[in-house]
């Protein structure tokens, strides 16, 4: 069908309307472009680049981050090398670190009376040099890859509780800390040099004393100083159980069934369940369910630094 103009050019409907169409998303991208604050028209919105894009409230890191990193460290032409002695870059160990402290106080300027000291809050200088990222034997970066994986399978929110048995010096517990609302991580550790680097250090050089979070010292799985009202989403125990004798272990998840989430709330543990397995398959699910606990399932995830797995035990609350 074609229409005809008084002088006589014949135009298709076709034609027209792809002219009136063309016309009108011409418009709105000029209206667009000119009130970007305005309410957007009817024009079809613009593809967002991958890149752009965070899922909801996503924790862990994208494959999207992974390829931008890759990107930086290719375009800046960055390579593995030798840690190799060159000017104002010179490797030391943290051996000669420490003695250089204790030497000449690294590299401070004050020279007044020990008495006067100005330092608000001084730090042996073990921790300065950091010598408690190693205390565990695994690579320190390792707490990040575990938070991540904790916190996704918890499905944790800034609000939620979180509980950790052993925290030593918050190698993972630093990533709670910095994520949950004040107040809203504790710890229960025995280990006195742990919580000194914790406290002394950690906290204060990541500028997250203003999170006061909840550490307290003990080694009797007593959580009564925690309070009797706090209901955990989370409780975790990262290497730490394998290191319990078995009775210390059940005695602990006796006394806190009624603090976990009904249902919604997960216990995790790291590396092996052997408290439970020792005592046999059947007698094992017997005695979670005594206490209101049901086994999820082993799960196994991956470090984002370092080739490793790590091996976690899931557990929820069953009864209300
Ligand atoms: C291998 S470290 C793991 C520290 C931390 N969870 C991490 O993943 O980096 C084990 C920690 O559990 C603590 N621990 C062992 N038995 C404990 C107990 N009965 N009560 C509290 N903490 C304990 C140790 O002091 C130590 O800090």
């Amino acid at each position: 069908m074609a229409l005809l103009p008084s002088k006589g050019v014949v135009i298709s409907v076709q034609t027209l309307v792809l002219s009136v169409a063309t016309a009108a998303i011409l418009l709105c991208f000029l209206l667009f472009s000119l009130t970007a604050s305005s309410p957007p028209c009817s024009c079809p919105t613009p593809a967002i680049p991958n890149s752009s894009i965070r899922i909801g409230d996503r924790i862990s890191t994208s494959t999207e981050d992974i390829n931008w990193v890759k990107r930086q460290i290719e375009a800046n032409g960055l390579h593995m090398q030798q840690n190799v002695l060159r000017k104002g870059i010179n490797p030391r160990t943290r051996q000669q670190q420490l003695e250089d402290l204790r030497q000449f106080k690294g590299i401070s300027h004050y020279d007044g009376e020990e008495a006067n000291n100005h330092t608000a809050l001084p730090c042996p200088g073990e921790l300065l040099v950091e010598e408690h990222h190693s205390n565990y034997g695994e690579p320190w970066a390792g707490g990040r890859d575990v938070f991540e994986f904790l916190a996704e399978s918890a499905r944790l929110t800034p609000s939620s509780r979180v509980l950790e048995i052993g925290c030593g010096t918050l190698r993972v517990g630093l990533h709670f800390i910095r994520y949950l609302d004040p107040e809203h991580f504790h710890c229960l550790e025995r280990d006195e040099l742990s919580l000194m680097a914790a406290l002394r250090y950690e906290l204060p050089s990541q500028g997250l004393l203003h999170k006061r979070p909840m550490i307290v010292r003990g080694e009797d799985m007593d959580f009564g100083r925690f309070g009797s009202g706090t209901m955990y989403h989370l409780i975790y125990a990262s290497a730490v159980f394998l290191h319990m004798p078995d009775k210390l272990v059940w005695t602990g998840l006796e006394r806190l069934v009624s603090r976990l989430k009904p249902l919604e709330g997960r216990i995790f543990v790291s590396h092996n369940i052997k408290f439970c397995s020792r005592l046999g398959g059947e007698e094992c699910t017997k005695r979670l369910n005594r206490l209101g606990l049901e086994y999820l399932g082993k799960h196994i995830h991956d470090s984002l630094l370092f080739n490793h797995y790590e091996i976690w035990f899931g557990f929820r609350r069953i009864k209300a």
